[in-house]
């Protein structure tokens, strides 16, 4: 509590400083603790969390401003904290805020095989006249369309421009340095040309650039070697902010620049002037079965538009408020998200594993839940992980989500921040990353056991 205290007295300060409110009065607490309902009618006979459930919710997200004002406000854990600040203030009111921003769907192109070559040997950054919107087609109506389109959104529609990545695209040194990868197919995914609100053409980052990554002998579902929904934990995103600023000719102070380095691989915050706390990218594979998003569990996600909102906003803030996004295009987003699925698990059931289940069910399982493994929020003086996320003032809510454990074993470095580099680790009594302290005092066996088990999820 008194971490809540001393975080919502430093918000004050920084929305003093920056937006001159008045913070005599904090915010009020939220009117009603009980579960917050879904605002979409008609899902009666529907299996909740399918496809069918969710697509009957496009509707009430893409023409009721009521709906989408009512599930932001029932998803936001901890409506003091400055992201559900911001949201609350302007999202969702219909001619007023966010919602008046101009519509943006920019003319954008993937960076495929011919244009890398191209771009490599200096071709100029340019985005013809005529190049296609991604809305230019028609609206989606199944299923299968809407996730076709989510999954061109994902890889195509920028956050903003970042001009900065064109060097990567240029000089392969700065590009392992930055972590930019070259998909098996010679594309390069999480790049693209926009025609910025400006009018100029540059290069844009889009979700892929996070949230896809390359993965040896990956097949299946997925391109060849290329997973979507895969955190891209070779990416140096705080480097490239310093690049960033000094290719605008800025100077970051010494103290922001440190920050920024300290960030590593496979770390980010995209909450900008918010917040820079490192936080790692997780890989979203197994978003409909979460109750709860973010590692800090800032959102209830009882609706898709719970995510659709988180998606849409994401969107306004990382283009500096100068637009706003197609929600054609975030629902179509929402959908593909919705519709990831993990990389295959070859690995073969034995002895050892069914050992480990049942020390899993015996040590964890009251966190974390088949099918996801995750499960509600844990108070940080329960799990005692480093406290600077869920205390912060940015999208802190006193709690850390149990991590979500699909895919677990190819998932290091671990933990919310990603410091701790593999699952022995995890559970060994002589980590020095503090919090977390489960299956620590098991016996050696039995923690072989659990990591064996761990890899078969
Ligand atoms: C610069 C890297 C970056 C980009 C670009 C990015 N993300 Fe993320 N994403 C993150 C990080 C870091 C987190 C963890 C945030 C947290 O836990 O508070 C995250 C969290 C998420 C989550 C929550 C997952 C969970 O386990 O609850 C979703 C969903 C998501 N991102 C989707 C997207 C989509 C869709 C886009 C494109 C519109 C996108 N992200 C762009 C870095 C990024
Ligand atoms: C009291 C609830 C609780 C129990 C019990 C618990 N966990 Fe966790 N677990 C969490 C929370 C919360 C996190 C996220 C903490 C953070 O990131 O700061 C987490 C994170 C993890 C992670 C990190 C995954 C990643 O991708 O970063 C692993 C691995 C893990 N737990 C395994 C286990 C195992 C194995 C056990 C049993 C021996 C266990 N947990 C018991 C709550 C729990």
């Amino acid at each position: 509590m008194i971490a809540r205290v001393h975080a919502a007295a430093r918000s004050c300060l920084i929305l003093v400083a920056s937006l001159a409110i008045a913070c005599s009065d904090p915010p009020a607490p939220p009117a009603t603790t009980s579960e917050p309902r879904d605002p979409t009618p008609r899902l009666e006979g529907l299996e909740p969390w399918s496809d069918a459930w969710i697509l009957a919710h496009g509707e009430s997200y893409l023409e009721d401003p009521r709906a989408r004002r009512e599930a932001l406000e029932g998803s936001l854990t901890q409506p003091d904290n400055l992201y559900s600040q911001a949201r609350l203030a302007q999202y969702g009111h219909g001619t007023r805020g966010w919602d008046a921003l101009p519509e943006w769907s920019p003319r954008t192109l993937p960076i495929d095989r011919a244009r890398a070559d191209a771009i490599a040997s200096g071709a100029p950054i340019e985005v013809p006249d005529d190049a296609p919107r991604l809305t230019d087609g028609p609206r989606p109506t199944t299923w299968r369309e809407w996730v076709a389109l989510g999954r061109r959104v994902f890889r195509e529609m920028p956050l903003r421009s970042e001009p900065y990545w064109t060097t990567a695209l240029r000089d392969p040194e700065v590009a392992a340095r930055l972590g930019v990868e070259h998909a098996p197919d010679g594309s390069v995914p999480g790049l693209v040309l926009v025609r910025d609100v400006d009018g100029e053409s540059r290069v844009g980052i889009t979700c892929a650039l996070c949230h896809s990554a390359s993965r040896p002998g990956a097949r299946g579902a997925h391109d060849e070697g290329w997973v979507d929904g895969r955190a891209r934990r070779t990416l140096d995103y705080g480097l490239a902010r310093i690049e960033l600023a000094r290719s605008f000719g800025r100077t970051l102070e010494p103290e922001a620049e440190a920050r920024f380095s300290s960030w590593g691989r496979g770390r980010a915050d995209v909450l900008e002037e918010l917040s820079d706390v490192p936080i790692a990218i997780p890989d979203l594979y197994a978003l409909r079965e979460l109750r709860w998003l973010t590692q800090g569990a800032t959102l209830r996600h009882v609706t898709p538009l719970a995510l659709a909102v988180r998606q849409e906003t994401q969107f306004v803030q990382a283009n500096h408020l100068r637009t706003r996004p197609p929600r054609v295009l975030v629902w179509a987003l929402v959908t593909f998200l919705y519709a990831i699925e993990p990389p295959p698990n070859d690995v073969q059931v034995d002895a050892e594993m069914l050992r480990g289940r049942a020390i899993f069910e015996r040590e964890c399982a009251d966190c974390h839940q088949a099918p996801s493994w995750s499960g509600d929020p844990v108070a940080l003086d329960r799990i005692g992980t480093h406290p600077e996320l869920a205390e912060g003032h940015a999208r802190g809510t006193g709690t850390y989500r149990p991590s979500p454990l699909v895919r677990v074993s190819d998932a290091a470095p671990y933990l919310h921040h990603g410091v701790v580099v593999d699952l022995a680790s995890m559970l060994s009594p002589d980590r020095s990353e503090p919090g977390h302290r489960f299956g620590t005092e098991l016996p050696i066996d039995e923690r072989a056991a659990l990591i064996s088990f761990l890899g078969s999820l």
